[in-house]
């Protein structure tokens, strides 16, 4: 059946009405795989068990647009008009009201979209394939395990729409009101082994060093005009402070502002715990549960069997919280890798070539201490 026939026959107003949990699309896709039920599903359902509150209940109904709602992405786009198939007038009003709700604070422009209240698409990474789907099958492996699905946005299915595919997970933006919201970068190894494994020097990746900073080419590299992309990752990590504390701070949203998202040369202590400050802003509350909520995701992360053998390359903590609660969870499993039989990773160790390291709980303890030391501020 196409989406069309479904849909024409519904009014705007019923159709909308009749979106569940997973939203506008089921009907037109071809789900691939379904999340196992299990007995916790129920406290999945009920978002307030995954959240630390203190405040009254939140109100369920749409929040407002907050100012810095952003031009809807070619990915909510795609998702509005192709499910919908209604009138160019009506796409519009939909898309207004859903990417004013919305917003995607980091990551590769326009790959992810709310799909259905509650709901976000993540389309699939360049590359990967219905055999290769990293991503898919590390939110699969920690979604079964009855501690480590308690770290992760609600994962409900891999699905198919119009030939892409895309993972479908809780949104975990849904229900906040203009909330602040930030993405930390996890590891002091940002990239894959493999993706360093090419010795050849670069030129395009010089051209970029030089215009990041004009001074960070050696006389050598300069003189060869290229540079290496192990030498360029690294530089990258070290121009953040991903090197030196093993998080960085991808991007952050305070209420009523547009996100910040230029903040890869936060490096030093300080420049980090005032962006941390100005983050928390006065809510003390909030600083304490997301203190807690890090410590508990360290806890179930060290004794998961999973991450004793998979490297997790390039995740996020992502944490939300406005005036009545505070959540925060580990999302981007695109460069999670089982690593070769045999061998375990601490997540600690230094990295050499080969052992898989990727500094996850070194950071960790790192952003635990620094939430922990930062003082809200309270004149703000
Ligand atoms: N479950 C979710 N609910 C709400 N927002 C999300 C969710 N997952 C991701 N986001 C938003 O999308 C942004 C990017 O997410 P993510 O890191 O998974 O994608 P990416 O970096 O583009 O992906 P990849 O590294 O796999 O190419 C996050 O900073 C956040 O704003
Ligand atoms: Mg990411």
């Amino acid at each position: 059946m196409t989406v069309t026939s479904k849909m024409n026959s519904v009014s705007r107003q019923s159709m909308l009405g009749r979106l569940g949990p997973g939203g506008l699309l089921y009907a037109a896709n071809k789900i691939i795989a379904v999340a196992a039920p299990g007995k916790e599903d129920e406290r999945w359902r009920k978002e307030g068990a995954l959240f630390r509150r203190w405040g009254r209940a939140a109100p369920q109904e749409a929040p407002t647009a907050p100012p810095a709602a952003t031009t809807p992405s070619d990915l909510l786009k795609f998702l509005a008009i192709n499910a919908l198939e209604l009138s160019a007038p009506a796409s519009d009003a939909l898309l207004k009201s859903r990417s004013s709700e919305w917003f995607q604070l980091a990551g590769h422009p326009g790959s992810l979209a709310p799909a259905g209240p509650g709901t976000v698409w993540k389309r699939r990474a360049p590359g990967d394939h219905a055999a290769h789907s990293p991503e898919r099958d590390a939110y699969e492996a920690l979604a079964a395990c009855p501690h480590m699905r308690a770290a992760i946005p609600r994962y409900y299915r891999e699905l198919e729409y119009q030939g892409e595919r895309f993972l479908e997970l809780q949104d975990l933006l849904h229900g906040f009101r203009d909330p602040h919201v930030m993405d930390v970068k996890m590891g002091t190894r940002t990239f894959l082994e493999d993706e360093v494994s090419n010795e050849r020097a670069r030129p395009d990746l010089y051209d970029k060093m030089v215009r990041l900073d004009p001074r960070a080419p050696s006389a050598a590299e300069h003189a060869a005009r290229a540079v290496t992309k192990l030498r360029y990752m690294q530089f990258r990590e070290q121009r953040s402070s991903s090197a030196e504390q093993g998080f960085r701070i991808e991007a952050v949203k305070l209420p009523g502002r547009a996100p910040l998202t230029d903040l890869q040369a936060v490096r030093e202590p300080q420049q980090l715990a005032a962006t941390i400050a100005r983050f928390l802003g006065a809510n003390e509350r909030a600083r304490r549960a997301i203190v807690q909520r890090l410590r508990e995701i360290r806890d179930l992360f060290e004794s998961s069997e999973y991450f004793k053998t998979h490297e997790i390359v390039g995740s996020s903590i992502f944490i939300i919280f406005d005036e009545e609660r505070a959540g925060a969870w580990l999302i981007d499993f695109a460069k999670t890798r089982e690593v070769p039989a045999g061998a375990r990773v601490d997540h600690r160790a230094r990295w050499t070539q080969g052992n898989h390291e990727e500094g996850f709980l070194f950071g960790l303890d790192r952003l635990i201490a620094m939430m922990e030391a930062v003082e809200t501020d309270v004149s703000r």
